[in-house]
């Protein structure tokens, strides 16, 4: 099966209506992406690898460097998924120029066929210039957690009507400039349906509405690696204990000197 591609993902929406809705997942290794990129169109790079990987408590500090790593290793795990990279805070927001600089560098160092990028109608213009010059972009609008330090912390976004009316334009600001797709992050559930009324690109939901052209979660917090998750995540799974338990028993059977047992270990001849 050849890999996906960016104008097929735009394509899933025609004429507004989505028949087969897009599947996302957050992949930061080699092996997670081997797992998931069968079920999934896109595999997402996040810049939440922050929290899930590295233990930070917001995405600012994230950088390229990082964001490239984990990228060039999902992208060697998936055959069939088209993954994206989000562009870490600090790398877009100056210039178009910084823009290109910085996802033009990701997308070399990863193999990676499109960005994502946080932020409405101030962004559109470097959506623009980046898609003109061959980088493909998604969106991201309502909840930006890059931008945690002015709204305050992770709230559901939309809840008034300037606010709501914000977000809306922003998405159509965003589509206008070219976006192939836009995720709208933590809004109350009508306004994640206007949004997907409003553009003509696929929107893809989290903590939005079923009826989102698509949806994404982080991949950790649906197999429950987490035990505070927002309200928007479905745990799948609940792996940390899973996990915990089997330290657990290997941990017990260290000091019972009951492992390694016969089918571990090598005898001579
Ligand atoms: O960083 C991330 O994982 C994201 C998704 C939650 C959309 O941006
Ligand atoms: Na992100």
């Amino acid at each position: 099966m050849r890999r996906l591609t960016v104008p097929a993902i735009r394509k899933r929406k025609q004429d507004g209506v989505t028949a087969e809705p897009i599947v996302m997942l957050t992949a930061y290794t080699a092996r997670q992406a081997q797992l998931l990129d069968a079920h999934c169109d896109v595999l997402l790079v996040g810049d939440s690898l922050a929290q899930v990987i590295y233990g930070l408590d917001s995405t600012v500090p994230v950088t390229l460097e990082m964001m490239a790593n984990h990228t060039a290793a999902v992208v060697r795990g998936s055959y069939h998924s088209v993954v994206v990279v989000d562009m870490p805070f600090g790398s877009y927001e100056a210039s178009p120029a910084q823009a290109f600089e910085s996802a033009s560098y990701l997308l070399k160092a990863s193999g990676a066929a499109a960005v994502k990028l946080e932020g409405g109608e101030a962004m559109a213009e470097t959506v623009e210039f980046l898609i003109k010059r061959g980088i493909p972009v998604m969106g991201h609008v309502g909840l930006t957690p890059q931008a945690v330090n002015v709204l305050g912390g992770y709230g559901a976004r939309g809840r008034g009507d300037a606010e709501a009316g914000k977000i809306v334009s922003d998405a159509r600001s965003l589509a206008n400039a070219g976006a192939f797709s836009i995720v709208v992050e933590g809004v109350i559930e009508p306004l994640a349906v206007e949004v997907t009324k409003a553009v003509p690109c696929p929107v893809i939901g989290i903590g939005g509405s079923a009826q989102c052209d698509g949806q994404v979660l982080v991949t950790d917090d649906m197999l429950g690696m987490f035990e505070r998750v927002p309200r928007f995540v479905k745990r799948y799974d609940d792996l940390a204990s899973r996990i915990s338990a089997a330290a657990q028993a290997y941990a017990a059977e260290v000091k019972a000197r009951t492992f390694p047992g016969d089918a571990q270990t090598y005898q001579p001849g």
